[in-house]
């Protein structure tokens, strides 16, 4: 049975309960919903592999009330320091080398030397951590390889009776997941672009080497491998036109002809358009399929500010899938984060 709570201070104090517990709660933060175990637990962290369908090697981002909880755990350089001290809490998350006395599982950063740390904004997501008092792991609340939930629609409809609780905090209002940057290395890497900017962060930061640097060579990230955000119906990126047996992901002016539109925002908003991306997709898989249509056309959206993260996501949407053989650990479906 999973449990519905409303977030109101009660319920957030049954879920910190819960994770206590060791427990699985979705959660809602400013970007997608998590899905949240304590990140000191082998075994609660374990529940959150198994309820995905997740690899073991894709490491989870562990969350923190504060900057000073996190820092805890991780060393900390000036670069990190400011970060926090500008976009946290908020949607970015910094890979920062372990510290040795850190009480993060192994599961949790499937044993590699760095931990992920992230403080969200999200009323919700800070309360129930503050609760809890301990760092809480959490991917986003999606079956492994799916589309992230920006709802708690989303969560129960694909995680219902496979966790113990959701918290329900409304819809997310950044709508992406945050922006993943490593400062172990010696410059700063973008491995994922997210809710906060490229450009927001180079103003800080000088240059970030990003993907589009090295997106010809292995992944940095664990969880970063092409395929991802899969929705049931192919997706054709870049469409100049459309077709009645198309479901259109449009983006400003719409492309006529289509078998049924989600405009993402039609005044050409980036805000916008990463809130409403991934119940976009989930609505025209859903609704497209039950019309028979064959594709998810998408329109191109420019690459800067959000832009980024939201061509980002549609690129791996539209990736080539690993073929589904059965429930087998080590098949391909199981390879993607
Ligand atoms: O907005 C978000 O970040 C959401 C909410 C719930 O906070 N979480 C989220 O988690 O998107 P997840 O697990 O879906 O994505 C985390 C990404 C993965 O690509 C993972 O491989 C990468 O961060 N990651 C985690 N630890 C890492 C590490 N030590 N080194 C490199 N990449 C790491
Ligand atoms: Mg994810």
């Amino acid at each position: 049975m999973t449990e519905i709570l409303k977030a109101d201070p009660d319920a957030i104090q049954r879920a910190a309960t819960l994770l206590l517990d060791g427990k699985l709660v979705a959660f809602g933060t400013e970007t997608v919903y998590g899905l949240g175990a304590l990140a000191t637990s082998n075994a609660a962290v374990a529940h959150i592999f198994a309820a995905k369908n997740r690899p073991r090697f894709n490491p989870l981002i562990s969350h923190f009330a504060s900057a000073e909880a996190a820092f805890e755990h991780v060393e900390a350089n000036d670069m990190a320091r400011r970060l926090a001290e500008i976009f946290w809490p908020g949607p970015l998350t910094m890979i920062l080398p372990r510290k040795s006395g850190s009480t993060i599982c192994d599961l949790a950063t499937a044993g590699l030397p760095t931990i992920a740390v992230r403080v969200p904004s999200g009323k919700t997501a800070l309360a129930l951590l503050q609760a809890v008092g301990q760092p809480v792991a959490a991917p986003s609340a999606n079956p492994s390889g799916r589309v992230s939930p920006s709802d708690a629609f989303h969560v129960l409809r694909n995680m219902h009776g496979r966790i113990d609780a959701i918290l329900d905090s409304g819809p997310c209002s950044v709508g992406l997941e945050s922006t993943v940057i490593d400062l172990s290395r010696e410059v700063p890497f973008l491995l994922r672009p997210g809710g906060i900017t490229l450009e927001q962060l180079e103003a800080v930061c000088g240059t970030i080497r990003n993907p589009d640097d090295y997106a010809t060579k292995l992944p940095s990230s664990p969880g970063m491998l092409a395929s991802h955000y899969a929705p049931g119906l192919p997706v054709r990126l870049s469409a100049e036109s459309v077709d009645e047996h198309e479901a259109l992901l449009a983006f400003g002016p719409a492309l006529s002809g289509a078998g049924l539109v989600y405009n993402l925002s039609e005044r050409s908003d980036l805000e916008e358009a990463a809130s409403r991306l991934f119940a976009g997709l989930r609505f025209l898989d859903g609704e497209g399929q039950r019309r028979g249509l064959k594709t998810i056309a998408a329109m191109p959206v420019p690459r800067q500010g959000l832009g980024l993260a939201i061509m980002d996501r549609l690129r791996r949407a539209a990736s080539p899938r690993p073929t589904a053989s059965g429930d087998d650990d080590d098949d391909l479906e199981s390879m993607i984060g």
